[in-house]
């Protein structure tokens, strides 16, 4: 498997990682929404955006415009301020935009272009930043749940993510003259976190369907049958990875 953003089956692709993005989204902004909304003055450049339609919303309902940038124009579809664009090279001028928002982008990157990255949005960011990535090693290595996270992480690396990257984030902002703040976010289980792990279990199996390897989604598959009905009698044993965030204002 190669980076599923730059194959030929890049199209396919795409229709999974939606569902992957959907079925996630709206869960991740509740866990990150406290710390998201104190940096909010203005306008928010989305960056790596997908089609972020939590994000979007939410926005909107609070009369906050978001520029929605992607790499990837099909993403970006039906959004009212959609830029395509590149992470590494944003095509904004020094200071232009109140908040850059960039989630689960920079774990898809190379070291060279996260570093990159991260010049761009402090040059671009006239007020705070709020990045997060994930750490999959948080999930449990026990029984089950220990099977079906090593699945998880020797998937996602297959496809080109670092599934622990969340845990060096900070390490990407450092010596780069803004201070800031960091979190790393162990989500609860609460209702509804059943559906959040189905949905994107299930877009992993069809990731790996897309890339011919069927007898891992296949162990995956029923992996995670075992572990939705062990957990079914333990409300705490539905395990989501890690949120790790890099956000703050600019420090004057
Ligand atoms: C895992 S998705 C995250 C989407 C969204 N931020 C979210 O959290 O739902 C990664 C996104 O980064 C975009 N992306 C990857 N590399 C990029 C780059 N170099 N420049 C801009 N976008 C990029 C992909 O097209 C994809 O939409």
């Amino acid at each position: 498997m190669s980076n599923p953003y730059t194959t030929p089956t890049h199209r396919e692709w795409q229709t999974v990682e939606r569902s992957r993005l959907f079925g996630m989204d709206e869960w991740l902004l509740d866990e990150t929404w406290p710390i998201i909304e104190p940096l909010l003055i203005g306008p928010v450049l989305d960056i790596g955006s997908g089609p972020g339609i939590a994000l979007e919303a939410r926005l909107r309902s609070r009369g906050i415009p978001r520029i929605a940038l992607d790499r990837n124009h099909d993403y970006l579809m039906g959004l009212p301020a959609p830029v395509q664009g590149d992470i590494t090279d944003l095509p904004m001028a020094p200071s232009a935009i109140p908040l850059l928002h960039a989630r689960a982008v920079l774990g898809w990157l190379s070291d060279e272009h996260r570093d990159l990255a991260a010049q761009e949005i402090l040059r671009v960011a006239s007020h705070g930043v709020f990045v997060a990535d994930f750490d999959w090693s948080a999930l449990s290595d026990a029984g089950t749940v220990g099977r079906l996270k090593d699945l998880i992480i020797d998937t996602l690396e297959g496809f080109g993510f670092d599934p622990s990257f969340g845990a060096r984030l900070p390490g990407v902002f450092e010596g780069k003259g803004w201070k800031f703040s960091t979190a790393r976010i162990e989500p609860t289980a609460r209702p509804g976190t059943e559906g959040v792990v189905q949905e994107a279990m299930e877009a992993l199996m069809a990731g790996l369907r897309l890339f011919g390897q069927d007898a891992r989604a296949n162990e995956v598959g029923s992996t995670l049958e075992i572990f939705m009905r062990e957990s079914r009698n333990d409300p705490d044993g539905y395990q989501l990875p890690a949120i790790c965030v890099v956000s703050g204002p600019r420090q004057a």
